[in-house]
């Protein structure tokens, strides 16, 4: 499944994906200490919201058979192709090479979640990263009970999706959507 990822298009072909496997328990624990802080902290930025938000499943780091992270790595102002006007196509690029993790794993029958609730500069220092470097992800993935059968946050009343229709306009941005 990592060679999906890492067959991912990429601006400039700069391959700015990193994966670190998590496979020592106690940093495992740390790194949902982490999570857990800011789990904390988004429901009390979220207020009236809050102890809906803490209902909510938002990570499965102590339960999941593999744990990823993925990270941009350091140096990447020297890559200037496609993003001179736009430099977060790394974190694009990095994405798509998440998307492929999960689509093989999807194929595969295994779930995945990412989890973005954490302090990338706490996270960067605990996995002793290089300056300039950046986490933009922790992936949890193994086999799961069950999938959802629509999105879980539209199944626990947090939203709702929006149609494609709404997303796609002609000959400019529309505004009546
Ligand atoms: C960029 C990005 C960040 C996400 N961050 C979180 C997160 O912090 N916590 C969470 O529960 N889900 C997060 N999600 C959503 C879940 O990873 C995922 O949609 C969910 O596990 C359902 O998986 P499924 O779409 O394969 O059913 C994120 C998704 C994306 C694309």
């Amino acid at each position: 499944m990592l060679q999906a990822a890492h067959q991912a298009g990429s601006v400039g072909l700069m391959q700015p994906w990193r994966f670190i496997r998590i496979t020592d328990h106690g940093l495992r624990r740390k790194i949902h200490q982490l999570v857990e802080q800011e789990r904390h902290l988004t429901a009390a930025a979220l207020q009236q919201r809050q102890d809906e938000f803490m209902r909510l499943k938002v990570e499965g780091i102590l339960e999941c058979a593999e744990l990823l992270i993925v990270a941009l790595p350091d140096q990447r102002e020297q890559h200037i192709f496609g993003r001179r006007t736009l430099p977060e196509m790394d974190v694009a690029s990095a994405a798509c090479a998440i998307q492929n993790l999960w689509l093989a794993s999807r194929a595969e029958g295994l779930g995945m979640g990412w989890v973005s609730l954490f302090d990338p500069d706490a996270l960067a220092l605990l996995l002793a990263m290089p300056k300039g470097s950046r986490p933009i992800a922790i992936i949890c993935l193994g086999h799961v009970a069950e999938f959802y059968p629509r999105p879980m946050l539209e199944m626990e009343n947090w939203t709702t999706s929006r149609p494609l229709s709404d997303m796609v306009f002609e000959n400019g941005w529309s505004d009546d959507s």
